[in-house]
């Protein structure tokens, strides 16, 4: 814990303009941002990306070519001198929950709300290396950090996929679009169903901020888990003004219509669609490393630690507010709704929009007593701490 909470990474103006990027890229094709980040140096080396990928709790995952052959193990991995110097690479998800150094490279961008991002994933491979040819769901921002490779990405629609292995999803070889050498601040932009291959060149290390959307199945199931669990949209239909049918088989439109009213005015009850989807958008995909044995401070420490030192979000933490449901002092982090007193609604929409929360921000609470209790309960669940 470091990290005195200073920006490191900064996306250049004038190579990277994020409302143009919008307009123009972002969700319809992929795009190479050289030099997006000025003198750009990676947070993390690649022997500490060994490391990680030796943890129980870290999901890791090596893809290494046996001739023709591909082959793909998950970690924990102890060891990778067997794989040699070449034809390997090792990835590592949910980057920013174990390195605090590594999730500022979230913060750049952040002109993309946290409820879209995904995780960011860093990748070190061998020349050679890397996962073969395949189309991802997800919006990913492939930002180079040491070393250097060669990407192709093809154009949207008609690839074949297949399993390569049977951990590795493949798409048929594709015409390129793109076709170049990325460097370090070098950033490569992917939207959705863009096939796309990096080899390496040059031993490499690239980051990527993935952002995504779930689908209405995976909602929906979501929906009902919760649903269930709360004890919530039990009602039944009720007919009391039937009338006799002719066609007992049928299921009249009118009929019909009830069931559908059904489903909508479940979709229609703000209070229950905005906590599930707080509540399931907050729910941590991957594992968190949950601050522990954080000593418990006393209201005065709180206080004058909140003068002095930045208050950091645990790195992977989702924390989400609605604007109405903010004034009614409810917020959602971990999976969970949480209330608070509606007068602290300024401070709980400062956490949720900031990673690091300066004592210039909090100026005006630092003396607040339902300010200071309700941050010791974050502090005691280990989802936010004091930087050093
Ligand atoms: C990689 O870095 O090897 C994989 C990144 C990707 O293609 O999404
Ligand atoms: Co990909």
């Amino acid at each position: 814990m470091a990290h005195n909470g200073a920006n490191m990474y900064e996306l250049d103006s004038s190579t990277f303009n994020k409302e143009t990027f919008l307009r123009e890229y972002w969700q319809k094709k992929p795009v190479i941002i050289r030099q997006a980040f000025k003198n750009f140096v990676a947070p993390i080396e690649a022997d500490e990306v060994a490391g990680l990928a030796g943890m129980e709790e870290v999901q890791s995952r090596l893809v290494y070519r046996d001739g023709e052959k591909w082959l793909a193990e998950f970690g924990p991995f102890e060891d990778f001198e067997r794989l040699g110097d070449k034809n390997w690479s090792l990835i590592v998800q949910a980057l920013d929950n174990w390195s605090e150094e590594s999730a500022q490279m979230v913060e750049p961008f952040r002109f993309i709300p946290n409820w879209r991002l995904d995780d960011l994933m860093v990748s070190f491979a061998t020349p050679g290396g890397g996962v073969g040819p395949h189309i991802d769901w997800y919006d990913v921002f492939i930002c180079q950090g040491t070393g250097v490779r060669n990407w192709r990405v093809g154009d949207k629609g008609g690839h074949t996929e297949f399993a390569a292995h049977a951990a590795l999803l493949h798409c048929e070889d594709f015409e390129p679009i793109i076709d170049t050498k990325v460097y370090p601040g070098d950033i490569l932009y992917i939207p959705p169903g863009f096939p796309h291959d990096g080899v390496t060149i040059e031993d490499s290390l690239s980051f990527s901020v993935g952002f995504r959307t779930d689908s209405t199945t995976s909602l929906v199931s979501g929906l009902a888990d919760f649903l269930i669990d709360e004890e919530l949209a039990t009602e039944q239909i009720e007919d009391p003004q039937r009338l006799a049918t002719d066609n007992s088989g049928a299921i009249s439109d009118a009929d019909y219509e009830m069931i559908k009213q059904q489903f909508q005015q479940l979709i229609d009850n703000k209070e229950i669609m905005q906590k599930f989807a707080g509540v399931f958008l907050s729910e941590p995909k991957h594992e968190l490393d949950l601050v522990e044995n954080q000593e418990p401070f006393s209201n005065v420490e709180i206080s004058e630690l909140l003068s002095s030192n930045n208050l950091m979000r645990l790195g992977g933490l989702k924390a989400f507010y609605f604007d109405s449901t903010l004034n009614d002092g409810v917020f959602y982090v971990k999976g969970e709704q949480v209330e608070f007193e509606p007068q602290l609604a300024p401070m709980v929409k400062c956490l949720c929009d900031n990673v690091i929360v300066t004592p210039a921000m909090v100026s005006d609470y630092v003396d607040n007593e339902a300010f200071i209790s309700f941050l010791g309960e974050l502090l005691d669940a280990g989802t936010w701490y004091f930087a050093e």
